[in-house]
Parts: C-alpha cells; sequence; structure tokens
C-alpha cells in the first residue's frame, strides 16, 4: 500500500530513481563493451550464489535490486555487443533500436490486437511493408513479428503445412494432424538445426535430407530426384546463408523445381535474407523472391535488440488460416488487420517498434552499407587471418561467414581456446566437413577496419602461441 509521500510525489515519480539507477548502468556496460574481455568470467552457478538463492520474506527497495543485480550479474555477461565478437550469429544492437526498445517496456502495449493499441499495430505493418520492400519480396505478402528466426520458421511452415493439406483436401484446423497424408519435409543436408525442430513443432517428423555441395548448398538435382522419386504434399526448405561458408542456395533452380512439382518452398534467411537490401550483393538472393515464405532475424543483421525474428508470408490468407483465432471478448478487426493473427502468440511485447527505429534511422542507404560493412569485415578478416601462416580459409567468403581451420584438429581447437582465454577477439569452434573450424561470424554493426586489424593481430598472437613455426 502506497504512503502520503508516494501519493505526493505522483505515479510517474515512483519509476524516476529505478530507472536512473539502470540507465546510469546500462550506459556504464556500453561504453565498456567493446573494450572488456568478451566471454563471461564465471558459470552458471557462481552468478545464482552471487545474486542470492534465497527468497527473502520482505523484499528490497528497487534501487538496492537493480545495484544488486548488477554486481551479482555483470561477471557472467558475455559481450556479444563488442565489434570483436564473432560467436554463432548475434549483433550488436544499434542505439536508436536500444532507446525503441526501452520504450516498448515503457510503454507495454499488448501487441495483439489493433483496437488494444493502434500505435503497435500501425508500426508493424509499417515496418512489414519497408521489410518485404527492402528485401525485394512480393508485394502485399504478410509479415509477423516472432521472438527470433526458429520461431518465425514455424509461424511460415504452420501456413505451408496447412496450405498444401489443404490442396489435397485435408483441414488441419478442424481435423488435425492425425490421419493427415504425410507431407514430403524436404531440406539441404546443411540446413540450420532449427528447421528440424520446427518441423518437429508442427508434426511433420524428421525431414528428407538432400545432399549439399562443398559450401553448403542444396544440389538441385539431388533436389529434383528427391521430389520425383515421390507425390503428395511438400514443403522445400531452402537456405539464404549457411552458417559456415555464408553461401546461398541456387534459388532460381531449386524454387522452379520445387514448384513444378507443388510444393511450398520456404526460405530460412535468419542473416542472409538481408543480402537483398544491398545492391552489391543481392545478386546472392537471385529468384528468392519466387519462394512462397521467408524467414529473418532484426536481432541478427540489424541489430534490434534480443528479441526479433520476422516471418514473411506470400499468401495471406494460409498465413492466417493457420494462426488466427477469435474469441467474444476480443474486439477483432477485420479479418487480417490484427497483428495475432500473423504470429504463434495472442499477447506479446511490441517487437516491431525497435525494428522500425532503426529502418528509420538508417533508411534504404544505411541497410545496404550495414549488410555491405559486415561483408567487407569477413573479407578482410579472411584475407589478414588467411595470410597468417599454417591458416587455412576453407569457405568461399560470399557474405559475413569466415570458416578457418589450422594443420590439425587439435591445433585448430587450441586457436580457438587460446582466443577465448585472452577475451579479445571471440571466435567459436564448430565442426565443418568432419574438421574442427574456428568460424566468424561477422553480425555486428562496428566492426570497421580497425576492428578488423584488432582481430587480425589477435589471431596472429594466438596462432602464434599454439603453433610453433
Ligand atoms: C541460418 C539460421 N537459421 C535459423 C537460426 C535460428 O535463429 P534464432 O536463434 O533467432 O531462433 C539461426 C541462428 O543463428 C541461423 O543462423
Amino acid at each position: 500500500m502506497a504512503d502520503r509521500s508516494d501519493d505526493q510525489q505522483g505515479w510517474g515519480a515512483r519509476y524516476d530513481a529505478v530507472l536512473d539507477a539502470a540507465n546510469v548502468h546500462a550506459r556504464a556496460w556500453l561504453s565498456g563493451v567493446g573494450e572488456r574481455s568478451i566471454p563471461p568470467g564465471i558459470v552458471p552457478d557462481e552468478v545464482a550464489d552471487r545474486l542470492g538463492r534465497a527468497l527473502s520474506d520482505d523484499g528490497e527497495p528497487p534501487v538496492e535490486v537493480i545495484e544488486h543485480l548488477v554486481t551479482a550479474a555483470e561477471p557472467g555477461l558475455i559481450a556479444s555487443g563488442s565489434p570483436r565478437f564473432f560467436g554463432w550469429v548475434i549483433g550488436g544492437t544499434q542505439p536508436v533500436a536500444l532507446a525503441a526498445d526501452w520504450l516498448v517496456s515503457a510503454w507495454d502495449q499488448n501487441s495483439g490486437l489493433s483496437t488494444i493499441s493502434p500505435t503497435a499495430a500501425a508500426v508493424e505493418a509499417v515496418a512489414g511493408e519497408w521489410l518485404v520492400d527492402l528485401l525485394g519480396l512480393p508485394a502485399g505478402s504478410e509479415v509477423g513479428f516472432t521472438t527470433g528466426a526458429t520461431m518465425a520458421q514455424f509461424t511460415s511452415m504452420a501456413a505451408a503445412r496447412d496450405e498444401v493439406l489443404r490442396r489435397v483436401g485435408w483441414d488441419v484446423e478442424t481435423a488435425g494432424m492425425s490421419g493427415a497424408p504425410r507431407i514430403r519435409f524436404i531440406v539441404g543436408e546443411e540446413r540450420h538445426a532449427t528447421v528440424d525442430l520446427a518441423g518437429r513443432y508442427l508434426g511433420l517428423g524428421s525431414p528428407i535430407v538432400v545432399p549439399s555441395d562443398a559450401q553448403g548448398r542444396i544440389r538441385v538435382d539431388e533436389l529434383s530426384a528427391t521430389l520425383a522419386a515421390g507425390d503428395g504434399p511438400a514443403i522445400v526448405l531452402l537456405q539464404a546463408g549457411n552458417i559456415h561458408s555464408g553461401a546461398f542456395d541456387d534459388f532460381t533452380a531449386a524454387i522452379a523445381v520445387a514448384h513444378q512439382a507443388g510444393a511450398w518452398v520456404h526460405v530460412d534467411g535468419a542473416f542472409g535474407l538481408w543480402a537483398a537490401a544491398s545492391p552489391a550483393l543481392r545478386h546472392l538472393t537471385a529468384g528468392m523472391a519466387d519462394a512462397d515464405s521467408w524467414s529473418t532475424d532484426a536481432h541478427k543483421t540489424l541489430s534490434v535488440p534480443y528479441d526479433c525474428g520476422i516471418a514473411i508470408v506470400r499468401d495471406g490468407t494460409a498465413m492466417h488460416r493457420a494462426l488466427s483465432m477469435q474469441a467474444s471478448y476480443l474486439q477483432t478487426a477485420e479479418a487480417g488487420a490484427d497483428p495475432h493473427e500473423k504470429v504463434p502468440e495472442l499477447s506479446r511485447r511490441s517487437r516491431g517498434i525497435p525494428t522500425w527505429a532503426v529502418l528509420r534511422s538508417l533508411g534504404r542507404n544505411g541497410v545496404a552499407r550495414l549488410v555491405d560493412g559486415l561483408a567487407e569485415a569477413a573479407r578482410g578478416i579472411a584475407d589478414g587471418v588467411g595470410a597468417l601462416p599454417g591458416v587455412e580459409v576453407l569457405n568461399e567468403v560470399v557474405f559475413t561467414q569466415v570458416c578457418i581451420a589450422l594443420s590439425d584438429d587439435t591445433q585448430t581447437e587450441a586457436l580457438s581456446a587460446r582466443l577465448w582465454s585472452d577475451g579479445e577477439v571471440l571466435a567459436m569452434t564448430s565442426r565443418w566437413h568432419d574438421r574442427a573450424v574456428v568460424r566468424f561470424s561477422v553480425s555486428n554493426w562496428g566492426t570497421d577496419a580497425a576492428q578488423v586489424r584488432r582481430t587480425i593481430d589477435a589471431v596472429a598472437r594466438a596462432r602464434a602461441s599454439v603453433v610453433s613455426t
């Protein structure tokens, strides 16, 4: 119960001190993120001990909670916003996106219905139209904002599943999946693992796997043979941006054979879809717009804070059929006008707002420069690191991914471990084509020529410490 002094201060004033404290700590973190050691310094158990495991009976004042959180939590944070962070595909945040995201939390809009938040609905609609245009996708495609690319794949593939079954007379919305005709769910050998996850969530079972070529692109001759070997409903998954090589499938040829067989084609472009926004790199996505649905992340290339994935579906009716619902107590707009009809959730935060803010801030040319800058940095890292003795660049560097190896797996793993312990550069070990590799995923808008130089120098030092010559 508030006391009289709270009443006199007014409602808003109750937020002041705690938001000021958070603001100070956020700015301190951001101003140091480029220079601190990148890996976390402690493990989850230690963080939990520092946080304190017992729930108090009487609580603690908000400012003290924030001070305690920061002190306990910071050693367990990874500096993924560093311009020398190349682990996985995790981007930093653009200042305008972070500021907009703070407002999203302050405004606390439930974005499911346009009657509840006209602003959330309008911002998503505008940002969605901009995205479709920037990525060169068919005008009028529907856009849903999800937690990430995994759920964006799920969302698009829900539309795909229901539509391919509807075409053979099976109504998933009423009949469910038990006894439904089997859908041939066809993927490339080097698809991202979350593609399988989305298929599992949708009851598609294990995918039919088609061999890939040396860069991880689906082999179109094999895809064609796989499609010809069966019949019935089919969903084909293609990829814009392989996590090891950055390679893009041959969309023109693959989509032609898939459509000839009546399949729905979905493109997983968690980071690669953005190549379409760059006049210099757009050729990598040639033919991609002929697919039926696409998924990507704004929290990768576009540098909005976690989380934001984007599902895009050409046939809005199929998307609404699979995802929308009605309830008498909800004042829904006309069919297709409510954001919840394009995503799995009803209630959710206004994820479109930070995306809108970055797009508004960068404009068309700024997005192209952002994407070009990432690819240019990857090229610089590949050239510089590849010139070091004994370092082999294993992929054709066409986009933002660089995979390197030393002469044997033990040395390669030692290089990655050394980089981790040095803390100046973070690049992760993986296995690609039966070989240990160190993978650089360039995803941070701040990775400029100076950061590329520092990265090459750090790799040179690490290499010298694990290799004798
Ligand atoms: C090609 C690809 N697809 C899908 C995903 C999954 O994205 P998210 O982690 O945002 O769900 C990733 C993540 O790195 C990816 O690189």
